[in-house]
């Protein structure tokens, strides 16, 4: 049927397929549809599952082919809030915005929609005002706009037909476990890497790096990370150390282990040509490489001037690349960090690689030609630039995580990635690029954080304090004092700005920025709880306040405030007004001073939860749990339950069984609250959690109590 769309001639496509793939996941295939062309990069496997859609099924999608590009509709009926997309700038409420589905590293990126970033999530979650919610899924890499209108979600791509998947359920959190089911949840990540991260672009030698670690233990900071970024390397040549700076590098790498810190370094796609190099030669030898559409080497600049790119859609490719991190990661490194992976490409080569470069302009604009060639192999058919781009990242990541597990097959990986897919929260975690140290770019990480776990993605947080341009210390104090109840705390820094440590801006903002690290650190035993049901289930570690109640429209906006989990809400100082769910929601103090000091997030707990809270440390190797402190906030019936989810803390001994799950529950009973517990998993954890206090949060008051796991558990509130 020809039609048109949007006053462009277009031809209507029938569904040709359609079936329920999981309960309330339908999938659409449209006719013709042919998966040599589009590819699924983004499932992590093809749904096994399949039933007739059931009768009554009412959300279904519309294909056309616009000049053989193919784009997909869903109509919209009644009123919808819109969410999603994946890492966006702009409201957190995404009715009425429209954004470029094309990979781009974009710094001091604006803040209010638009641009292209990053990553890539061609996913939108619709709630209804009843409180019941859909998503809908496009499962295409094809270059694409997608845009949330009132009336329709719409996705116009550049390439073939591709398969579009919608769940329909009874809840937002019931249609993000849907997404789960067909993309994957976030690996279960170590321990440490819940702890503060502090980076800079960058600490430049051994003796900074030490410096820097030494000043958190001498100040009492907690911190668990120091991050090497591209200076570490020799010419930034990736998987090399510099000779005179980082001449040894396990010794650094030893010493941060014997203080209680881990490493990340950073490792960048492009490989610089010099034939010499050990990379680029082996990277010749096997025949890796990227190519231009006459089947000679791509070659564009980044760091290191001229660069070839491996062709990560090549299983061979993938294979050689994790084979280069057993060598890197046996010099005691601890984790990696995957940037420039969209790949930028600041200026291509014409004639080889030693001509003067040239600027591509539009979209091509710092990355590949569109028909730059992919070789692909496997189940991924050979493609160009065009359908590959937005998967680059996330193929890369791939190989560097089944890298670095089969290097350290005892450990969980840690990488970080800035370019990324739907799906791709198997491999890695991310971080929001290249942020601007600003008021409107810190009050953005909120909502930017929240999209990306309502995108399938829980691991994210930003450049603390920003990371273009100095930071003054008011920013600093605003921001690290919410950032740490971000799922991922890192600070970092641009080269050529100020110092930005937790110390640089004087002592009283020294003091609050210890104070917030110090909270944190209190929550890790919840924090990780809430990542172990990430990992399990899909749902987010962060949440939008809406999610308290579904069903109240006024918090459907709220984008200031958010959710740590279900149980805890936390209101950043800069918030004014925000919309905040009813019922009982008691005030939390972890640290003295928390309350008082004017940057600090205000915290509260929901009525009906309990929180489980460890000690002050300073980093993740010293035990959280002497003693376990349980944070409780009665309902209107007196009642209260939550979890503690404990284990090695990196390993995978916890899937064979090796973990505690405590579910607890507290019920008054005249003035007495009694709490009781149950325990799954087959870990030990008399010696971790020899003591636990109980604090009851009640109208403003505190109520405590000592106790243990083997004996009584019991408050008085009197
Ligand atoms: C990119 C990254 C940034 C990093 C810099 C140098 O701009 O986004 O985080 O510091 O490259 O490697």
């Amino acid at each position: 049927m020809l039609c048109f769309l949007n006053g462009i001639r277009a031809q209507q496509v029938t569904i040709g397929k359609s079936s329920l793939v999981g309960e309330g996941i339908a999938e659409f295939v449209p006719a013709g549809y042919n998966p040599d062309e589009t590819p699924s990069l983004i499932l992590k496997s093809e749904p096994q599952y399949r039933k007739k859609l059931p009768d009554g099924w009412k959300l279904f999608p519309e294909f056309y082919s616009v000049n053989k590009k193919a784009n997909a509709t869903l109509k919209l009926e009644g009123n919808i809030s819109l969410y999603g997309g994946g890492e966006v700038t702009g409201p957190l409420l995404r009715n009425g915005q429209q954004i470029k589905l094309w990979n781009t590293d974009t710094g001091a990126y604006s803040i209010d929609g638009g641009k292209r970033l990053y990553q890539s999530h061609p996913w939108v979650l619709g709630v209804r005002d009843d409180g019941t919610a859909f998503g809908i899924l496009f499962d295409s890499t094809w270059k694409a706009e997608m845009l949330t209108d009132p009336d329709k979600i719409e996705f116009k791509t550049e390439g073939a037909l591709f398969r579009v998947f919608i769940i329909d359920r009874n809840s937002p959190q019931e249609v993000l476990k849907g997404l789960a089911e067909l993309t994957g949840t976030v690996s279960m990540p170590a321990r440490w890497t819940l702890g503060y991260h502090q980076s800079r672009f960058s600490y430049g030698t051994e003796a900074k790096v030490k410096e820097i670690a030494n000043t958190f233990r001498a100040k009492n900071i907690p911190c668990d990370v120091i991050w090497m970024d591209i200076d570490y390397m020799d010419g930034y040549r990736i998987f090399t150390f510099n000779p005179t700076n980082f001449s040894n590098p396990l010794r650094l790498n030893e010493y941060l282990h014997s203080k209680g810190f881990k490493s990340v370094y950073m490792i960048d796609p492009g490989v610089k040509y010099d034939p010499g190099y050990k990379i680029y030669d082996s990277g010749t030898a096997t025949d890796v490489w990227v190519k231009k559409p006459d089947g000679t080497d791509f070659y564009g600049k980044v760091w290191p001037g001229a660069c070839t790119f491996p062709d990560f859609t090549m299983p061979r490719t993938r294979k050689w690349w994790a084979g280069l991190y057993k060598d890197f990661l046996a010099k005691g490194v601890d984790g990696v960090w995957n940037d420039m992976n969209e790949p930028a490409v600041s200026e291509i080569y014409i004639n080889g690689y030693d001509k003067t470069g040239v600027v591509l302009s539009g979209d091509e604009s710092g990355t590949m030609p569109y028909n730059t060639h992919h070789r692909g192999g496997g189940n991924l058919p050979a493609g160009s630039h065009l359908l590959y781009h937005n998967a680059y990242g996330r193929l890369m990541v791939e190989a560097s995580y089944e890298g670095i597990l089969a290097a350290n097959p005892d450990k969980r990986p840690f990488l970080l990635t800035r370019a990324n897919l739907l799906g791709g929260q198997r491999f890695a975690a991310t971080w929001t690029g290249d942020n601007f140290a600003g008021e409107d770019h810190m009050k953005l990480s909120v909502p930017m954080s929240l999209t990306l776990g309502l995108s399938g993605q829980p691991f994210s947080g930003p450049d603390i304090g920003g990371f273009l341009d100095n930071t003054t210390p008011d920013l600093w104090a605003n921001w690290v004092s919410f950032g740490v109840f971000l799922p991922f705390t890192r600070g970092h820094a641009c080269a050529g700005t100020n110092d930005k440590e937790p110390w640089a801006f004087g002592k009283d903002i020294e003091n609050t920025s210890r104070i917030a690290l110090e909270r944190r650190y209190r929550l890790l035993p919840y924090l990780y709880t809430l990542f172990y049901q990430a990992a399990q289930t899909g749902l987010p570690v962060m949440n939008p306040v809406f999610f308290a109640d579904t069903r109240n429209l006024n918090l459907r906006k709220e984008e200031q405030a958010f959710l740590l989990g279900k149980d805890l809400l936390i209101v950043p100082a800069f918030a004014v007004q925000p919309q905040l769910p009813s019922g009982i929601w008691e005030t939390l103090s972890l640290i003295e001073g928390d309350t008082t000091d004017q940057y600090q997030a205000t915290l509260k707990v929901r009525g009906g939860s309990i929180i489980p809270a460890g000690k002050i440390i300073q980093n993740t190797t010293e035990n959280s749990f002497d003693p376990l402190t349980l944070m409780i906030c009665l309902d209107e019936k007196g009642a209260a339950e939550g979890q503690l989810y404990t284990d090695a803390g990196d390993g995978w001994a916890f899937r064979s069984g090796d973990y505690a799950l405590l579910t607890f529950k507290a019920q008054k009973k005249g003035d007495k609250v009694e709490v009781t517990f149950q325990k799954t998993g087959n870990r030990n954890i008399d010696a971790e959690i020899s003591k636990v206090n109980i604090e009851l949060l009640n109208n403003g008051k505190i109520y405590h109590s000592e106790g243990s796991l083997h004996g009584k558990l019991t408050v008085l509130m009197r």
